[in-house]
């Protein structure tokens, strides 16, 4: 049975009080030519059930650090990850990772790379993992581009396939690291668009790293707003406006103004 069928979107997204992730007082020290430099200090926040996270701070400040030990790809100098309570301390298949950078297989087909990953973990029939990548196919819209290779599509179709073979997986919780930053500007707000729509069908716990703040104002539920030098986390801003939202709206500006203010503190 396909749990992802059976999620039902409700308004009782906190009603359980338990984090589906959530990092503790993590500290980060790199040690270059001998000196030690604190790239992340004490940063703490959760992130519930089907909530959709952004982390936002100006290039540098330690973003791509804290997603890594959040992945469990780095340990921290300090601090801890839970998982529904539980301390993580290496990656694990209930957090997926999508990647600004191309990590598509180049010799497998739009079709294959979004079956690759669920061939390894599902016990399901054949005959089911075809349904599930026909319907991922067409939820990203791609179900025309099926059979063709990486080479062959966009930079956006790129990202598309980066998002199915993610999403079709069922992870728990979902790190995203700018994935849109190297997409033009129209192709970008698509994709923005068509990740809202997505989380909106299919809830998924998602944190979302970006120095955009209109990217970040346009998907978060929250956006935790980072300082840099050290990183900390400055403010947790709320964003409570319907979706889809619009960047020329007056109360979107309002937001956008607030996240300038804390950057610039
Ligand atoms: N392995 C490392 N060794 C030393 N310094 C690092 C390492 N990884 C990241 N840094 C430093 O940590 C800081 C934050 O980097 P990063 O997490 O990539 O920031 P962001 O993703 O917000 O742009 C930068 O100053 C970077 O040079
Ligand atoms: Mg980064």
């Amino acid at each position: 049975m396909n749990v992802f069928k059976e999620k039902v979107k409700t308004n009782l997204r906190h009603a359980s009080t338990i984090p589906a992730l959530e990092a503790t007082d993590i500290t980060m020290r790199f040690k270059v030519n001998g000196i030690s430099k604190t790239v992340l200090d004490r940063i703490s926040f959760a992130a519930y059930r089907d909530e959709f996270t952004c982390i936002v701070g100006e290039s540098g400040c330690g973003k791509t650090t804290l997603l890594n030990i959040l992945a469990g790809f780095l340990p921290p100098s300090a601090g801890e990850v839970t998982v529904m309570g539980t301390a993580v301390h290496r990656p694990g298949p209930d957090r997926c990772v999508v990647f600004q950078e191309d990590t598509l297989f180049p010799w497998l087909t739009v079709r294959e790379n979004i079956a690759f990953g669920l061939k390894g973990v599902s016990r399901e029939s054949k005959r089911h993992i075809k349904e599930e990548v026909d319907r991922f196919l067409a939820l990203v819209g791609l179900t025309d581009y099926q059979n063709y290779l990486p080479r062959e599509i966009s930079s956006g179709m790129k990202q598309r396939v980066e998002l199915a073979r993610v999403l079709i997986l069922e992870p728990h919780i979902i790190l995203m690291d700018e994935p849109f930053a190297s997409l033009d500007y129209r192709t970008r707000r698509e994709m923005q668009n068509l990740l809202v729509s997505l989380w909106q069908k299919l809830p998924q716990t998602i944190l979302f790293v970006t120095h955009d703040v209109d990217e970040a104002i346009v998907l978060g539920d929250k956006i935790e707003i980072m300082d840099i030098n050290p990183g900390r986390i400055h403010e947790e801003l709320h964003i409570p406006l319907e979706r889809p939202r619009n960047i020329s709206q007056n109360e979107f500006g309002l937001y956008r103004d607030k996240l300038h203010s804390f950057l610039c503190d």
